[in-house]
């Protein structure tokens, strides 16, 4: 089969990588990709925005399967046209984007659906955002209402960070996402990512993983899109992976089904784990970058084979996945600057050097120029190592890391902390 695979990020990279292996593809075309996803794809230059070109772009290289990388094409509601057009797609309808495009839809839903999540109000002025917040205790959790990079959320201490939080987003901070604002509790806990594959009806686990947010080493500094992530995520037991599948996931996908909008694709649920049980952070519609990247490397499955079956409806003959008893972990190298500016065009160099069957880097924000690989974003590479345990992982992806020639680059040096103590104390 012919897939179209879009995105350009890390986690294109990881699903270009695993996709290619499969035996069932003849030609993997990316759009637009990067240097790394060159390796194993077509690049082709194709605007997500424009549904029409990508529909015509299939119809003439006979794709049947389209693999929606990032969230943006999703809620803007490229899968609705590519279906429209007979074509098989990987990633929900805009509706149910809303999951991640909406986070006043997803408080709504967890309503609806009796879902465990933190107490919230969804507010579209500031004059009633500053009534309701008297409402809540602090901390408290202010986001934007739209998509937002991962940036939307800010956890404020004080009355005073919560007011100019306010004053902030409805003053046009966050462009649209933020015209509205849901408050919340402040849920405390360790957090965890879980995924699962569903096309509608049936739902497989796709594992789990543990994403490290803050920039700097200790949790500390501003949020990223994520600086490292290891899978699986222990802390999340089987018999609370059981309790999230009962009490969070089905409940939405049943949903979502009975109200005609049902969701197919990767439904990633972000996890606080209280001492009241697993509650729902919030939802994104397609896989986590950096997760993705332990995710693939652990992946036994032929995975063009899975996301045809659910972009198909087909999952229910699938069967469960099944994950290698493996360990996997990936370290974000990103550009000085990152998550504010980064350097862009500092050069790379040791990739070849530091690969082999344990260690795969996967290209984020890369670029050739005049031939030489450099820096051309904030997350620049993900480099990424399997291993026995989290520990043994850990090691083997910063010696990797250590080999790497990169000076305008920079890394958290703990990634996987939590679980590598708990290891230790065996
Ligand atoms: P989100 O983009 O909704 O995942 O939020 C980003 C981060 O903010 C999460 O990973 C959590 O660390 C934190 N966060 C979001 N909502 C809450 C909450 N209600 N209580 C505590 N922390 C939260
Ligand atoms: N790593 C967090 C995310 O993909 O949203």
């Amino acid at each position: 089969m012919n897939i179209l695979l879009l995105g350009s990020g890390g986690r294109e990279h990881a699903l270009a990588w695993k996709l290619s292996q499969s035996p069932r593809v003849t030609t993997l075309y990316a759009a637009p990709g990067n240097p790394g996803i060159a390796q194993c794809a077509t690049l082709v230059t194709l605007d997500a925005t424009d549904h029409a070109a990508v529909t015509a772009f299939c119809a003439e290289k006979d794709v049947d399967l389209v693999v929606v990388g990032p969230e943006a094409p999703l809620v803007d509601g490229l899968a609705d046209s590519l279906r429209a057009a007979g074509l098989a797609v990987f990633g929900p309808d805009k509706a149910p984007a809303q999951l991640e495009g909406s986070k006043g839809f997803t408080k709504n839903l967890c309503d609806r659906a009796a879902i465990p999540t933190a107490a919230y109000v969804r507010t579209t002025s500031l004059e009633q955002a500053r009534a309701e917040l008297t409402k809540f205790g602090l901390p408290v959790v202010i986001k934007a209402d739209g998509l937002a990079a991962g940036k939307g959320v800010i956890i404020a201490e004080t009355a005073g960070e919560a007011d100019a939080a306010l004053v902030d987003m409805f003053g046009g901070g966050f462009g649209a996402a933020g015209a509205e604002v849901v408050l919340e509790e402040f849920m405390t806990g360790e957090e965890a990512s879980f995924f699962a594959l569903t096309d509608g009806k049936a739902i497989v686990a796709f594992g789990s993983a543990q994403d490290h947010k803050r920039v700097g080493d200790g949790d500390t500094g501003p949020n990223t899109g994520g600086m490292g992530a290891y899978s699986p995520a222990r802390v999340l037991t089987p018999a609370l992976e059981a309790e999230v599948m009962d009490r969070i996931i089905r409940p939405t996908v049943n949903t979502l089904a009975a109200e005609g909008t049902p969701y197919s694709g990767v439904l990633y649920a972000g996890l606080m784990l209280t001492a009241e049980g697993p509650k729902l952070i919030e939802y994104n519609a397609r896989f986590g970058d950096p997760e993705c990247q332990v995710l693939m490397m652990r992946l036994q499955d032929d995975l063009a084979a899975l996301l045809l079956a659910v972009a198909t409806g087909t999952l229910a003959d699938h069967g469960p996945v099944t994950m290698s008893d493996n360990c996997a972990l990936t370290v974000v190298m990103a550009a000085k600057g990152y998550p504010g500016t980064p350097e862009k065009g500092g050069a790379i160099g040791g990739i070849e050097m530091v690969s082999g069957p344990q260690v795969q880097i996967f290209h984020a924000g890369t670029a050739l120029k005049d031939g030489a690989l450099v820096a051309n974003g904030g997350r620049v590479l993900n480099v990424t190592a399997t291993g026995s345990s989290i520990g043994e992982a850990q090691a083997r992806a910063y010696e990797a890391v250590d080999g790497l020639s990169f000076p305008t680059g920079f890394c958290r040096r703990d990634i996987g902390w939590r679980e590598v103590a708990r290891e230790r104390q065996g």
